[in-house]
């Protein structure tokens, strides 16, 4: 890190679904303050999401200031900006840069026709694959385009660009149409390997580049804010933004996920495995998502588990009422209750399986019809230990994706865990176990706010890259190893609970069709 007496301030913006977040940094990466806007999601049918340019960018301009005023820090201070955000998103400007329509979101399932034309396009699957290192998912970008265009050819003719939900902010504060790698990987119109638009797909899909941004690398400059953007947000016209990352590229910076041989996981409502990779690597049969990283030059793999802590939170929720009134009395946490429970349980469950697939599944099986199940019960079988088969049970979906990257070549040493499921000891002793490998925590988690803060300082000179800049400000706070006893068991009860899917596969989709 380079010296001085100034202080330089960077700020993180993180578009998201919920509400946008920002967070202001110093050059050295201490956390100054952040704030949250937030925001309504529209689903105007089933099955669509939608959301309104205007309110991400009310979000912006409203919570910049009150972030700068709580960390005490004047806007002349401010040298950079990183933008992140939801992926996939499509917003659609015509030529005054007018909105056309809501913007449509990454949870949108609108797409499963179009994500067939678009396969039959490219010459099938494996073309496809080759030529964007993915498969068309409903949540994508490019299958959103064709969806205009076959439903609201109107609205397609007037559309001179397609910006993602960061780059529509970036728009409007620089005045730049702009995106970078790691986001435009989820248009499902990059050349992941050649990192630029994929001409040959655009082409079969009779899709204009000039539709598309400029693709830079993440910690790029892309241009510098304008004087009512400076003003809107209390900052000056110096103060330049860079590329930045998808969500979840930017959150694998902030957790370090910059080198190979380290693996994040993360457990939230839904549950994200993601690792670096020095090389392009794809799953040929596109189980896993290949995308570029937010590292210049560099590439990552994805694989997403849908209902990962949302698997224990519907337990909780729906069949652990009197354990509410339990925790309360107590004053501690119902999760701590559950888990403590599942504690006092062995290893396996006493042989019952519990499948994630409360919300279909993504990874490995892209199953919207996939459906959640316990396996194995007795009359032995009692709360804890289905508790413990729901913890296991996402572990296991989550080493899915970790064994499909090691079958890949993908080296594993240390995997690191976030989310809120990481906060149990007991469920990070499982990851472990399951996991065959060493598990840690890091000291402060601040998500993708804090990768693109990162990003920006990078580009503002303090750091020589992202490596050297995760490497000054990520601290490690614990570390468990698998117990070799434990990793035993679920090495063998991993095989039952992979078949439990093939098995089973046939009747997800009759009982969807019922
Ligand atoms: C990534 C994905 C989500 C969104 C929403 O593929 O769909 O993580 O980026 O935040």
């Amino acid at each position: 890190m380079k010296g001085g007496l100034s202080m330089s301030v960077y700020l993180g913006i993180d578009v998201g679904t919920s509400g946008t977040k920002v967070l202001a940094i110093r050059e050295d990466g201490t956390i100054l303050a952040s704030g949250v806007g937030e925001y309504p999601c529209y689903a105007p049918k089933p099955l669509w999401s939608e959301q309104n340019p205007d309110d991400w960018f009310r979000a912006v301009v409203e919570t910049v200031p009150d972030v700068l005023a709580k960390a005490g820090v004047a806007g002349a201070d401010v040298k950079g900006i990183g933008l992140s955000g939801q992926m996939h998103g499509s917003v659609f400007l015509d030529k005054d840069d007018k909105v056309v329509r809501p913007a449509i979101l990454w949870n949108d399932q609108r797409t499963a026709k179009e994500c067939a034309e678009i396969e039959a396009a490219a010459g099938g699957r494996e073309k496809l694959i080759e030529m964007v290192a993915n498969p068309a998912m409903s949540g994508f970008t490019a299958p959103k385009i064709v969806w205009l265009r076959n439903n609201e050819p109107e609205n397609f003719d007037r559309v001179a660009k397609v910006l993602l939900p960061k780059d529509e902010i970036r728009r409007r504060l620089t005045g730049d149409y702009a995106t970078e790698v790691s986001d435009a990987s989820g248009t499902l119109l990059l050349d992941v390997a050649g990192r630029k638009w994929s001409k040959p797909l655009l082409a079969a899909l009779q899709l204009d580049e000039s539709l598309l941004p400029t693709v830079y690398e993440s910690e790029d400059i892309t241009g510098k804010l304008t004087p009512e953007a400076a003003e809107a947000l209390g900052l000056t016209t110096d103060c330049f933004v860079v590329g930045g990352a998808g969500d979840c590229a930017a959150g694998a910076v902030g957790n370090g996920i910059v080198r190979p041989g380290v693996l994040s996981t993360s457990l939230g409502t839904s549950g994200v495995v993601f690792v670096h990779s020095d090389e392009l690597k794809f799953d040929k049969l596109g189980r896993v998502h290949t995308f570029c990283h937010a590292v210049r030059g560099k590439w990552h793999m994805m694989g997403v588990t849908l209902s990962a802590a949302g698997s224990l939170q519907w337990f909780r929720n729906a069949l652990c009422m009197e354990l509410h009134e339990k925790a309360k009395a107590e004053g501690v946490d119902v999760y701590d209750l559950l888990t403590a429970e599942a504690a006092k349980t062995p290893v396996g469950a006493d042989g019952l399986f519990f499948l994630p697939y409360l919300s279909g599944e993504r990874t490995p099986h892209a199953d919207p019809n996939a459906r959640g199940c316990f396996v194995g019960l007795t009359l032995a079988h009692d709360r804890g230990r289905m508790t413990r088969s729901i913890l296991e049970g996402v572990c296991y979906s989550l080493r899915e994706s970790i064994d499909i990257f090691r079958s890949l070549g993908v080296p594993i040493d240390e995997i690191r865990a976030s989310g809120g499921g990481a906060k149990s000891p007991f469920w990070r002793q499982i990851q472990a176990d399951v996991f065959g490998a060493n598990v840690t925590t890091l000291s402060s988690e601040e998500g993708p706010a804090f990768g693109v803060a990162l990003l920006a300082a990078v580009a503002g000179g303090e750091y020589a890259d992202v490596q050297e800049a995760c490497g000054a400000t990520i601290k490690r706070v614990s570390e468990v190893a698998p117990d070799a006893d434990a990793q035993k068991a679920y090495d063998a009860a991993f095989p039952v609970y992979q078949k439990l899917y093939q098995s089973l596969k046939a009747d997800f989709q009759q009982i969807a069709a019922l």
